[in-house]
């Protein structure tokens, strides 16, 4: 028995957010566990001029103030995302804000970018560099719930944080900002992409990180070829492909289902993996593409990469299986890559097109 079996039902028992900002304190305390392996060269890959021990990252949402980069990293994650970060710090919705939907293995949120902004994260993360991370590091970006307009957020958290980056998104996908997804449309994404690479090009030049956005998953076959018109038309450096989801499939067990906000963990799996398939299909795999959304296990993490991804993250998973199942996913992961006789991940992405 691992302790998360002993500590993890212990922690379920408290509210889901509360279970959050007890684990955020323990990490910040170091009590978590280090289970840095060595990881199995078959799982090295890079792109970006940016080396990834492995493919498998935290999602973004679980680290909105930058606060536990190296215990994250140290649990055997390849990378981690932080945010989404907003310029000013804002309180987010009222609570109750998340739930789990334990029958479903899935969670429902609402927590609307909470977050202390972009100068509490700027510092947290100059400490976190301060030395040599042994991982790579994602900064997403926000707009507060109340800016008018969405790109003049976007530019400040780009100018203020694009430094500590190895690579920034942009988060048009949240269900939980008013008008936030209705970026996702084209004249609008133009604008928008245009506008922070260009902020990022002014900041740092050639150093800028890659920009990567990042899309919901109830997107309509029109939105999916813009976006991919779009994507390709500025040499976006790649898209995070999905959110969360406002839809509510019918087979939901839980007393919680019908609850207002964005729903991930398993009953996001086929939605993302499919939309995330028809993205490496429209983008002719010229983009790198991070898979998110149900991944719990190293065949659905496989499935991903063979759909197209090139990196993948999860959330939700870890709710219910905690810190054992980055190593878990890891190691299952290489056994499908070597079985089906892949030297490296990086020969395995979209095989399914193939
Ligand atoms: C509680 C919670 C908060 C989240 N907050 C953010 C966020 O601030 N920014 C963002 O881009 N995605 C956010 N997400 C979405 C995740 O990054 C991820 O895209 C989604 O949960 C699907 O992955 P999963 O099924 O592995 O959880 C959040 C997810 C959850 C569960």
């Amino acid at each position: 028995m691992n302790s998360f079996q002993i500590v993890g039902p212990m922690i379920r028992l408290l509210d889901a957010e509360k279970a959050h900002t007890f684990t955020l304190w323990c990490l910040k305390k170091g009590l978590a566990p280090s289970q840095k392996q060595i990881d199995d060269p078959v799982l090295k890959t890079s792109f970006w001029g940016r080396e990834f021990s492995n493919p498998l990252g935290l999602a973004a949402g679980f680290d909105k103030n930058a606060e536990v980069v190296r215990p994250m990293l140290a649990l055997g994650f390849g990378f981690t995302e932080v945010g989404s970060i907003t310029p000013l710090a804002q309180p987010g919705n009222p609570k109750p804000r998340i739930f789990r939907l334990t029958e479903d293995k899935a969670v429902i949120n609402r927590m609307g970018f909470n977050n202390e902004g972009m100068e509490s994260a700027a510092k947290n993360l100059a400490d976190t560099r301060r030395d040599r991370l042994n991982g790579v590091l994602g900064v997403n970006l926000g707009k507060n719930k109340d800016t008018a307009v969405a790109l003049d957020d976007y530019k400040q958290g780009a100018k203020q944080l694009c430094r500590y980056a190895d690579y920034m998104v942009i988060n048009v996908s949240s269900p939980n900002t008013p008008g936030l997804r209705a970026l996702q449309d084209r004249k609008e994404l133009e604008v928008l992409i245009k506008g922070v690479q260009l902020t990022l090009r002014e900041e740092m030049g050639e150093k800028a990180p890659p920009l990567v956005l990042k899309i919901a998953p109830d997107i309509t076959e029109q939105d999916k070829e813009d976006i991919a018109a779009v994507a390709l038309e500025l040499s976006l450096d790649g898209l995070t492909i999905t959110n969360t989801t406002i839809e509510r499939p019918s087979h939901l067990r839980s007393v919680h289902r019908s609850e207002g906000g964005g729903l991930s963990g398993a009953p996001l799996f086929e939605t993302s993996t499919k939309v995330l398939f028809d993205m490496y299909r429209l983008t002719e795999g010229k983009i790198p593409l991070i898979g998110v959304g149900g991944i719990s296990s190293g065949e659905q993490a496989y499935k991903k990469i063979k759909a197209g991804a090139s990196l993948i993250q999860l959330y939700s998973a870890l709710v219910y299986y905690g810190p054992p199942l980055v190593t878990q996913i890891l190691e299952d992961l290489s056994c499908f890559l070597k079985q089906d006789g892949y030297n490296s991940v990086s020969e395995a992405i979209g095989a399914d097109h193939r």
